[in-house]
This record gives structure tokens, C-alpha cells and sequence, in this order.
């Protein structure tokens, strides 16, 4: 089984039936972090209600005529729900808070406090506020923007059980009904909210990173066709060919719209009007042909070898089509834009296929190989230096989980500082900080509510090479040992000492201990 194939509860579940535990049906509901999260959603929406009435109130007219200015109607900044922060006050929102029967843990954990030494203060001040509102409805988090020149223009909660940026995309919540059969993909909050007020109700946007394979999957539930909207900028285009692989990997339809005269959709319809965005939408291309005068761009092909290295680019582009006629659509266009014969273009598909499939090949064996030498991995990168660290702090993460009883002989033994790798460190930090409660509780909810599907996989990993050890006290000790003797050799690394002076050191500290005793 490939487990970045899993969806996230299959992962979870998976992992249960490979420790032997089972999961309740609703796991992300049950528990104590369901409770937090169900706890950081009615606090959000207690915020939103806040703000939203601070918008409506004398403090907040600064910030409703600049949502005015920018061209939003009052039904618009009631639909969006949209609010302001107190112009001044560093508590306003905490007070409140407590006010409606929630300690200072909870706020804390709702991201919406930050700390410093000094205690807590209210995270969003005199801002715009914009509450991020999951498919299913629940306040999960706020963007707040700066009214002035605050280099952070947009501040988000920050990520916690409840915010995970991620996995979810604004205004989805009105998205998922939309009769248009595609989602238009926006890289911001204003071009969202725009497009709903000009009649595009299907336009969402990521929450300020860039598009992730889980907010692909999320948009594969809803519908097969997505166009994006980016902005026309180097970096909004760069932005679109990375969106384009990652929608396309999950079998998405993909459009572009280029968005000319307007840096990104929100200008461009303050400008230009929405029939035009329409005429955008109508006139918006195939990811192919977007990418072929994303080549085209690149080169001077009146220069004949610029043209020469367009074109096997270009081929480069079709390589992947298996349809035959929409090839020949293709070499066609290609044909018309450099002015080169088709039979010549076809013939060069096929060497370009080939050459293209040989590097593929080579590619994948070369993957295939590091994977199998642990090397190459994207959740704990550090895994390849300390290859023989690593295997033993999985073994004691798999350990925490398979044998929660064994908790405290393992820590014994072990302790955070013995970890060498950082992701590992982390994973046995949570288990550790949960086990501490309580040996009988179900550590999943707790792994499942703190890690990401990928990093979830990554776990379940380690405790499938676990199944082949039998685990005893002795087993434990001599797991952790070598834990211990990989953390000296990595901090020594650090000092740049190589294996044989290490061990030559290590020798003489043994001697030394002898004579010692
Ligand atoms: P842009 O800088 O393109 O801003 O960021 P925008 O959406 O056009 O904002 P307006 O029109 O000036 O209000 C696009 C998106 O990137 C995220 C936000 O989600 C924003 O909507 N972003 C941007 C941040 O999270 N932090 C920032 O400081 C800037
Ligand atoms: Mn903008």
C-alpha cells in the first residue's frame, strides 16, 4: 500500500489497525482535541461576531469605509462576514472572551492571543478582518489586513488544531454550490470577495501559502474543472504552472486566465467591469496552451537556435498527451506559431518522447534507489545524514505507540535531548506530553489532530519495520544505547570530527573509564 495515497482517515485508520486499536467512527469529533477544536470553532465564531459588530460601531468606521472604498457593497461585507479588530486596546478581544466563560489556555490555543513575556495580547489589532469559513460552515480561523503600511499586510491565525492553512480554501463555503461546474482559484481574499460581488460565485483561494495536493483533493470532491486566476506578475505566473502539476495530479481539468491590464482579478474588474472578467472566463485557455506561450515567452525565435530549443520545449509540453487528434491540434498551432511543418514536428515528438521517457526512467530508478537507502525524504530530511540515528528513534516512536505501557521504561532510558533528528524529536515530544496524562489514552487522535496526512504516513511507516522486533525491556535499552552513542557521533559531526577519529576518541574515553574506576 503507498501511504501518500491515503486519504487522511484511511491513514489514520490504517495506523490504528496496525497497532491493534480501533477507531471510533467519528475520531476528529471524539476526544479531547475534537473538544479544543470544537471549543476553537465557537470561540471564532464569538470573534467574528465581535468584529463584525466593531465594523458596524463608531471604532470601526475606518475600517468600513476602506472596505467601502474598495469597491464592497454593505451586502457584500455582511455576507463575507467581515469585521474590524479594535483600532486601539490590547485585550479587547481576550476580555471578551473570558467574558463568555473561556480560560486563558483555551485562548491561547485558539490562536487568536499571542504571547509574549509579558502574557497574553489580542493577535489581530486594527485590522480589516476576514473569518475563514470551512465547507461545513465552522469559523476556523481570520485574515486580518492592515489598514496602513504594516509590512505583514495580512496577518492569519495562526495554525493549530482547528487552522490548518493547508487544507482548506476561502469562501468554499459558498463555492461548493455554485451551478457553474468549475471553481475559479484565486490567490486572494479581496479577489475572492469581488468576484462573488461581480456574480462569480465560485472563486476561492488559498490562505496565503501556496496551493497544496490536499486542497487539490478538496477540490476534486466538489468538481472536475478548475480555472485559475492568478495574478499576471512573474511570481503569480510561476504560481500557475506549480498550481497547474498539482491540480493535474489528481486528475483535475485545468483553465487559465491571464489577467491583462490589472495585476490580479480585483483590479481587473474594479477597471474593466465584470462582463469583461466574463469574457476572460469564455477566452480562458487549456493548461497546455497556456504553457506553450508560457515557452514562447521565454524565447527570441527569430534567433534561430532560441527557436530551435522553443520548440523542443514546446514538444517537451505535449509529451505527456496520449489522445492522437489532440496532438495534431497541437503540432498544428506549433506549426502556425513558428512556422515549422508539421511531418517535422511529429517526427521530433517522437525523439523528444523518448528522451523524455528516458530521463523519467532514470529519474524514477534513482528515486526508487534512494528510497530504498532512506535518503530523498521530504518529512525528516535529515534522515539521510543519520541514517543509523534515525531507525533508532523510529523504533522508540513505534514503540510509544504500539506499547503505550511501556512508557515509562522508555523513558527511562531515553529523553528528548537523545533525539538527533528534528521531525522524530517532535513526533516523540507530542507522544510523550499525551502518555504523560494518561497511558490508556488513544495517541492517534492526538498524532492525527497534530500531523498533516504526509507527515501521518510517515509515522506509519515506523511501526510497520517495528512488526519484525519483539519488544522487551532489554530490546529498549539496547535501542536506546544506540540512540545515545548516533547523538555524540552527530554533535561531533558538528564539530567536523569524521567516523575514524570518533571512533578513536570514543576508544580512549572507554580507557579512560576504566582506568577511572
Ligand atoms: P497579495 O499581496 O497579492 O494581496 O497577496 P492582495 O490579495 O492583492 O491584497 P489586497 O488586494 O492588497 O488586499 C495575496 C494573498 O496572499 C496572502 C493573503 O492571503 C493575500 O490575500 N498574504 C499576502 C499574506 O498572507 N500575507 C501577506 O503579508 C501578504
Ligand atoms: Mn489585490
Amino acid at each position: 500500500m503507498k501511504m501518500e495515497n491515503l486519504s487522511y482517515r484511511e491513514a489514520v485508520e490504517h495506523l490504528a489497525s496496525i497497532a491493534g486499536l480501533s477507531v471510533p467512527k467519528s475520531v476528529s469529533f471524539d476526544g479531547e482535541i475534537g473538544r479544543l477544536r470544537k471549543d476553537i470553532y465557537e470561540m471564532n465564531r464569538i470573534a467574528a461576531r465581535y468584529f463584525h459588530d466593531i465594523l458596524m460601531s463608531d471604532k470601526g468606521k475606518p475600517a468600513l469605509d476602506y472596505l467601502l472604498n474598495r469597491g464592497l457593497s454593505m451586502k457584500t461585507i455582511v455576507n463575507f462576514g467581515l469585521g474590524a479588530s479594535p483600532p486601539e486596546g490590547w485585550y479587547n478581544l481576550i476580555n471578551h472572551l473570558r467574558s463568555k466563560g473561556y480560560n486563558n489556555n483555551q485562548i491561547r490555543q485558539s490562536g487568536l492571543a499571542s504571547t509574549s513575556d509579558k502574557g497574553m495580547f489580542d493577535r489581530f489589532r486594527n485590522r480589516v478582518m476576514f473569518p475563514i469559513i470551512d465547507h461545513r460552515n465552522n469559523v476556523i480561523g481570520f485574515g486580518g489586513r492592515t489598514m496602513e503600511n504594516d509590512p505583514a499586510k495580512y496577518l492569519n491565525t495562526s495554525e493549530n488544531v482547528a487552522f490548518k492553512k493547508g487544507s482548506n480554501l476561502y469562501a468554499l463555503n459558498f463555492a461548493k454550490s455554485t451551478k457553474t461546474g468549475s471553481l475559479i482559484l484565486c490567490e486572494g481574499y479581496m479577489d475572492v470577495i469581488s468576484l462573488h460581488q461581480a456574480g462569480f460565485n465560485s472563486a476561492v483561494a488559498t490562505l496565503g501559502t501556496a496551493l497544496t495536493l490536499d486542497q487539490a483533493r478538496l477540490m476534486k470532491r466538489m468538481t472536475d474543472n478548475v480555472i485559475i486566476c492568478y495574478d499576471s506578475d512573474e511570481a503569480g505566473r510561476n504560481a500557475t504552472k506549480r498550481a497547474i502539476d498539482i491540480l493535474k495530479s489528481v486528475d483535475l481539468n485545468v483553465r487559465v486566465i491571464t489577467v491583462t491590464g490589472g495585476k490580479d482579478p480585483d483590479e481587473f474588474i474594479k477597471t474593466h467591469g465584470a462582463q469583461k472578467f466574463a469574457a476572460l472566463l469564455t477566452g480562458s485557455v487549456n493548461h497546455i496552451d497556456y504553457r506553450l506561450d508560457e515557452v514562447k515567452r521565454k524565447y527570441n525565435t527569430d534567433i534561430d537556435n532560441e527557436k530551435v530549443s522553443c520548440i523542443n520545449e514546446m514538444l517537451g509540453v505535449l509529451s505527456d498527451i496520449t489522445n492522437k487528434v489532440e496532438i495534431e491540434i497541437y503540432i498544428d498551432k506549433i506549426s502556425k506559431m513558428l512556422n515549422v511543418s508539421t511531418e517535422n514536428l511529429l517526427a521530433e515528438l517522437n525523439s523528444v518522447k523518448k528522451k523524455i521517457n528516458r530521463i523519467r526512467e532514470n529519474k524514477q530508478k534513482k528515486e526508487e534507489l534512494e528510497n530504498l537507502k532512506g535518503m530523498n525524504d521530504k518529512i525528516n530530511p535529515q534522515r539521510s545524514k543519520y541514517l543509523k540515528a534515525s531507525r533508532a528513534e523510529e523504533d522508540i516512536i513505534s514503540i510509544l505507540i504500539n506499547y503505550p505501557e511501556k512508557y515509562k521504561k522508555v523513558l527511562e532510558n531515553v529523553n528528548e535531548t537523545d533525539f538527533v533528528t528534528d521531525f522524530n524529536r517532535s513526533v516523540f515530544v507530542v507522544l510523550c506530553e499525551k502518555l504523560e496524562q494518561n497511558t490508556n489514552s488513544n495517541v492517534l487522535h492526538t498524532l492525527s489532530a497534530l500531523f498533516d496526512s504526509d507527515k501521518i504516513g510517515k509515522i506509519m511507516s515506523y511501526i510497520s519495520s517495528l512488526e519484525a522486533i519483539e519488544v522487551n525491556d532489554d530490546k529498549i535499552k539496547q535501542i536506546a544505547t544506540t540512540l545515545k552513542e548516533e547523538k555524540i557521533k552527530a554533535t561531533m559531526n558538528g564539530l567536523s570530527i569524521n567516523d575514524n577519529d570518533f571512533s578513536s576518541r570514543l576508544d580512549d574515553l572507554r580507557k579512560n573509564r576504566k582506568r577511572d574506576k
